[in-house]
């Protein structure tokens, strides 16, 4: 063998040794855990429009997870952490959809509420509940936008929604919620989105003084939310680029995002986004390079609005005649 050939062999032999390695410690990294904590004031928001006296700060714990991909073989590390962040204790879970990759994963619905949150549980559904993917519509479909979501690769998501709301999530398809004393309303958008005019509708029913809040599986068309003047929309898809590399980011989103907001906190004029960096990703290609899959904590303080007239007391008690 010459030397040239024997060069050429050795440098391949290392590049498959250093791809390998890398190759390893992406799919370790997959399962690398974290937990973030973050906090949200939104008083400032609202002291514009408080009458004087009438205010009462609150603050709301809530857990977001997203993206959890899970399938019918799931690590133990996984479900042990599900359980872990879950049995804490929150005011409510938001959980954004790509929850279930394959319908035996329904098993694990227990996991993903292991204490009832004070306020509930709320979840949205993300295209890996209502599609099956595979590398041609998985990686084609990004490039070719009609191979993204073919029909024949439709799933019945019927059984997902009843095994989530078995465990008490209640899924929300293109609905809002409103909690009767909390001063707070929930909005949840399904796959593949919402229309203006229903998002429109549905935050016209918001009382005036509640805090808005939306969940979303695919950060899209955010403008509108703001324009909606909700206070804090709740997302995922993106798994926070998934691959990142150092001094660039993100290497893609997969939506509208730029690269620095692929996952974490930001805001558009009044309105925050946090986008979750995710729990998994489709079994096929679970790997992460500096970006380790994340659930998030967020404490949102904020102060009701309170109408005059639900401090009215009747006229006859207070001794009012006329
Ligand atoms: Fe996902």
């Amino acid at each position: 063998m010459d030397v040239n050939k024997k060069a050429f062999l050795s440098a391949l032999g290392v590049g498959a040794g250093v791809g390998a390695a890398a190759y390893l410690l992406a799919r370790r990294e997959a399962y690398n855990f974290r937990i973030d904590f973050l906090t949200i004031d939104k008083t400032r928001d609202a002291q514009a429009v408080l009458p004087t006296g009438l205010t009462r700060r609150k603050t709301l714990k809530i857990l977001h997870i997203s993206d959890l991909h899970l399938a019918g073989h799931e690590v133990k590390k996984k479900i042990s952490f599900l359980d872990y962040i879950t049995s804490q204790e929150y005011d409510l879970i938001f959980l954004t959809g790509d929850i279930f990759e394959h319908d035996e994963a329904v098993k694990y619905a227990p996991h993903l509420i292991a204490r009832r949150p004070r306020l509930g549980a709320y979840a949205v559904l993300g295209n890996h509940d209502y599609y099956r993917y595979n590398m041609t519509n998985k990686i084609l479909g990004r490039i070719y936008k009609p191979l993204r979501n073919p029909k024949d690769h439709a799933r019945d998501e019927g059984p997902l929604v009843d095994a989530l709301e078995h465990v008490g999530y209640r899924v929300l398809r293109n609905q809002v919620e409103h909690l009767e004393g909390e001063s707070l309303s929930i909005v949840g958008v399904d796959f593949p989105g919402i229309e203006p005019e229903r998002l429109s509708d549905l935050s016209a029913t918001i009382p005036y003084g509640n805090l808005k809040l939306a969940l979303l599986h695919m950060p899209v068309a955010l403008d509108m939310y703001v324009k909606n003047e909700i206070d804090v929309v709740f997302g995922g898809h993106t798994h926070g680029g998934q691959v990142r590399i150092p001094g660039i980011g993100a290497l893609i989103t997969d939506s509208e995002l730029a690269r620095e907001h692929a996952s974490g906190l930001f805001k558009r004029e009044k309105t925050h986004f946090h986008i979750s960096q995710g729990l998994g990703s489709d079994p096929k290609t679970n790997f992460r390079v500096f970006c380790p899959p994340h659930a998030t904590v967020l404490e949102i303080e904020y102060e009701p609005v309170y109408a005059t007239a639900n401090f009215a007391a009747p006229a006859e008690k207070v001794g009012i005649t006329n």
